[in-house]
């Protein structure tokens, strides 16, 4: 199947010294999406990304805004995220609030809503929301940290998740996150998903375009 291949850096494996920098080169080497993971070391036992680093890095690109939310109580903060230019904000079912409030939330201002599953949650879980969202994010590693190994036992969701989405006559994409690289990506796409997150792979690399164009191809 020829889906288009969407490309979401996660400035999670950026220089944060020079953010603007690091996201106008993604940009420019083809990526349509900016991945902003936002940590609240609770959550996840990792600290990252704010509402204020939203609104600054907002100044330097029009490019789409995909904000995944690890955070416990992600309905309270739909409004600075949006406020501060997010267009797309995925949070966790796992996570504390009400999953069709939040969707609701996120929009009825006009926003993408996604809903992500950590890779121990069954993916039938958000087969009654794939109505009410944009997108899906399959966890392909434990949210938290960069730099993991990608889990390959994550595929078959891709799979499932794929079949439901034509099964109910949908246009939902499947977002994975965690470990794509040159390789796992091909996996990844041949499960069905066509957002793919990328941050080791894409900003530890000598020629980032050349990476970008790898993973779409
Ligand atoms: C992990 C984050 C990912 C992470 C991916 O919790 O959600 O977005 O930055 O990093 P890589 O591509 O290095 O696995
Ligand atoms: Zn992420």
């Amino acid at each position: 199947m020829n889906r288009k291949i969407i490309i979401s850096p996660s400035i999670l494996a950026a220089d944060y010294g020079k953010l603007a920098e690091e996201i106008i080169k993604v940009v420019n080497a083809g990526a349509e999406y900016v991945h902003i993971d936002v940590m609240d070391g609770h959550f996840v036992p990792n600290i990252s990304i704010g509402v204020p680093v939203v609104q600054s890095i907002r100044k330097v690109t029009d490019a789409v805004f995909d904000c995944h939310l690890m955070i416990s109580d992600p309905i309270d903060y739909v409004d600075a995220f949006i406020k501060a230019g997010a267009d797309l904000i995925s949070f966790h079912v796992e996570s504390n609030s009400d999953v069709s409030a939040t969707i609701k939330k996120i929009t009825s201002a006009n926003k993408k809503a996604a809903l992500v599953v950590k890779p121990k949650t069954p993916i039938d879980v958000v087969y009654p929301y794939l109505k009410d969202i944009s997108m899906v994010l399959i966890m392909t590693v434990e949210p938290g940290f960069g730099g993991q190994s990608f889990m390959s036992d994550m595929l078959p969701k891709i799979k499932s998740l794929r079949q439901e989405i034509e099964r109910q006559g949908l246009n939902v994409d499947i977002q994975v996150d965690g470990g794509v690289d040159n390789e796992t990506a091909s996996l990844c796409k041949d499960a069905g998903a066509n957002v793919l997150v990328a941050g080791s792979y894409i900003f530890k690399s000598a020629d980032i375009k050349e990476a970008i164009n790898v993973l779409k191809a």
